[in-house]
């Protein structure tokens, strides 16, 4: 299993370029198989998960090329199965978007269930019973989402009960090929909310309202090939600012939409960081040594996303002051800090939503064990400022969801070497 060995202490400065989208790129995949034609996707990040999602696909009967710099050309054509299997679905929760699409253009889908996973239970209820409201019999028998169309899915209005990012996302594309009108209310409001949209519309589907809680879907009888380009990485982004503004360094992100994740960008700034953006680029430079600390609340977009409170519980970790950080979607979000805490950090829990952090002057290297996706790089954060090295383990973790992660690390100035199966590679 690989390991990633972060030398601390060096100050992070130079320029960047942010990836395609994980969390666009994956249930835009799911959403070619609503045409028969090819769609084609450029700036699909290279990750585990999207390789998932491809096989996926391949497992359903779609064939897909994918070049040299990962421009993804999924051929369409008709499906030859409807099943996605436990094996894939448990290893990446959002397989299961392929749910909307199979339904609605194959009349019927067989999808394990996704089940539990490190950060809470993570329900599909508004998924499942949205479909029954466009019409679809569903249920769920030995661990699978059994569903077909009844006849054929038809537009509804959804109101649902908790906001929903692949909830959302499932019933759009199930949506764009029903019968008649859906209005999806208390619908997400996430960024991949708006590029899955603009994709099927380039589709030629008829959405209206998304990035607002009313999304309006005009059923179509087909939907035919187009191109899409995936939106860059927010998280991506917000995830190495941090990084940058834990050591005190300063870098210019580009291809980037900085727009698309203003909460995290004014909360760097409160804690010390000098901000410029444009349209495609974000800078950052520390206007002080050591950040102040900040108290966070993650919430649905345009809230402080939930996707980032890891990485900046790791900076309010060394900021001067004492913080708290509240999560609110996951219930189960902070595996990360028993083992920032290994670094020398101190930071207790009051219940299982809050973290108080007394800021510390400094942090001290040490083995460390990676939890989950995003919490894995709040190690990688701590590491890069902490004296001497940390060694996390399972970073399997950190490849689903950070493109090319040493190598971006290193050309920002930052000494990270990768570790497989015991042997050094540099
Ligand atoms: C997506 C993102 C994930 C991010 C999350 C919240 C992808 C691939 N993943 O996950 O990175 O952390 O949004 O921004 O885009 N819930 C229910 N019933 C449901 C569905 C969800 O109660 O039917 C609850 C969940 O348990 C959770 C909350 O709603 O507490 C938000 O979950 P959701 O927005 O669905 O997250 P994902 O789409 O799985």
């Amino acid at each position: 299993m690989d390991k990633l060995l972060v030398r601390g202490g060096r100050r992070l400065s130079g320029e960047l370029r942010i990836s395609g989208a994980k969390n666009s790129a994956l249930p835009i995949l799911a959403a070619t198989l609503l045409s028969a034609e090819p769609v084609t996707l450029r700036n699909v990040p290279h990750l585990h998960d999207v390789t998932t999602m491809i096989e996926l696909l391949g497992c359903l009967g779609v064939e897909v090329i994918v070049d040299d710099e990962m421009n993804v050309e999924v051929l369409g054509g008709s499906l030859s199965g409807c099943r996605a299997p436990y094996e894939v679905v448990k290893t990446m929760r959002a397989s299961f978007t392929v749910l909307g699409p199979l339904l609605a253009r194959y009349g019927r889908a067989e999808v394990s269930l996704p089940g539990g996973c490190a950060i809470g239970s993570r329900p599909v209820d508004q998924h499942l019973k949205g479909l029954a409201a466009l019409g679809a019999n569903v249920v769920v028998d030995d661990g699978y989402v059994i569903a077909d169309d009844g006849g054929g899915l038809k537009g509804a209005r959804i109101l649902m009960d908790v906001t929903t990012v692949g909830g959302t996302q499932n019933l759009m594309m199930a949506a764009a090929l029903a019968q008649g009108t859906t209005v999806l209310e208390n619908a997400a409001r996430e960024p991949e909310i708006v590029d899955l949209a603009e994709c099927l519309i380039a589709m030629g589907a008829h959405i209206s309202g998304q990035g607002t809680d009313t999304i309006s879907i005009e059923g179509v009888d087909e939907l035919h090939g187009a191109q899409h380009r995936i939106m860059p990485d927010r998280v991506e982004t917000g995830t190495y600012l941090i990084a940058v503004a834990a050591t005190g360094g300063n870098v210019l992100i580009k291809h980037a939409r900085p727009q698309t994740l203003d909460a995290v960008l004014i909360k760097l700034s409160e804690a010390g960081a000098v901000i410029e953006q444009g349209a495609d680029w974000v800078s950052l430079s520390m206007s002080r040594g050591r950040p102040k600390a900040v108290d966070i609340r993650t919430a649905p977009h345009p809230g402080f996303p939930t996707d980032m409170q890891a990485q900046f519980l790791a900076l309010n970790a060394i900021a001067e002051g004492t913080s708290r950080v509240t999560e609110t979607i996951f219930e189960n979000r902070f595996m990360h800090v028993p083992e920032i805490n290994r670094l020398g950090a101190n930071i207790a829990l009051e219940g299982a939503k809050t973290a108080v952090i007394e800021g510390v002057a400094k942090l001290h290297g040490a083995p460390v064990m990676a939890t989950d996706l995003r919490a894995s790089f709040s190690l990688v954060i701590a590491g890069l400022v902490a004296e001497g090295e940390t060694l996390i383990d399972r970073i399997y973790h950190i490849d689903r969801g950070y493109e090319r992660i040493e190598e971006k690390l290193v050309q920002l100035g930052a000494s990270v070497e990768r570790i497989r199966g015991g042997r050094m590679d540099a």
